[in-house]
């Protein structure tokens, strides 16, 4: 992701990760095959804020073939763990579920499928963790369900905030891509400048966000 981050530099980061062998092997079987998985770097640091809020209850945006979702069962490895992942593609909810049932982890991982604004306008119980990684024109549509969904203190996770520098650098947008762009901008300045949330964006992977619930009100 050089337009974001040297080359070098990531690779060097990765260098100094070591993944447990069937998540390096989920990860590879879905990374020879293009399905666009959380990068290595943004996988690491996921597992660093698992264990410093050790959440047992995740909502997550976004399941694609539930590498992310496995990942953070593994990292958490606790029986009572809940997490409920949304994905709209037929195709990857089958093979998600596939996946998930050949797989070892503690605690139960139920996929949602379908649209995830649908979703989330009927969820009721409260989260400790919720990870966007979904479409990105829709972030700001997700954020009040999620921020809501939240017990305090609680945490957001967004993924591709910064898609390929476009978010940072106007010379890099591409046409196709301006809509997005300026709603991912939109996302990015409210979370940062939210009475009720303290955020901060990260240079990993194609940008991450990380927001903490301080207050209970969206408005
Ligand atoms: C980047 S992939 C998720 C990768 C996964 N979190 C991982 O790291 O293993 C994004 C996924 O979100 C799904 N998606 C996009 N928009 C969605 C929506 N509005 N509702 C539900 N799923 C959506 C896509 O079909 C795709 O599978």
């Amino acid at each position: 992701m050089e337009l974001i981050n040297k080359i070098f530099t990531t690779n060097y980061i990765k260098s100094l990760i070591e993944e447990d062998e069937e998540i390096a092997r989920f990860r590879k079987e879905s990374e020879d095959r293009n399905i666009p998985i959380i990068h290595e770097e943004v996988a690491n640091f996921i597992k660093v804020i698992l264990h410093l809020l050790k959440p047992l209850k995740i909502l997550e945006l976004g399941t694609a073939v539930g590498f992310s979702s496995f990942f953070m069962a593994k990292i958490i490895d606790n029986d009572n763990l809940e997490i409920k992942t949304i994905e709209r593609r037929d195709s990857f909810v089958d093979e998600a579920s596939k996946n998930l049932e050949r797989l070892n982890y503690k605690g139960n991982i139920e996929i949602l499928p379908g649209d995830a604004l649908e979703i989330l306008e009927n969820l009721e119980e409260k989260f400790d963790l919720v990870f966007i990684d979904a479409a990105k024109s829709k972030y700001l549509d997700f954020l009040p369900y999620c921020f809501n969904l939240l017990k305090k203190d609680g945490i957001i996770i967004s993924d591709n905030v910064l898609y390929k520098g476009m978010i940072a650098n106007d010379d890099l947008v591409e046409r196709r891509q301006k809509t997005i762009v300026r709603k991912m901008r939109k996302y990015l300045k409210t979370i940062s400048n939210h009475p009720s949330m303290e955020s901060s964006v990260l240079p990993l992977g194609d940008g991450l966000a990380i927001t903490v619930k301080k207050g209970e009100t969206y408005e």
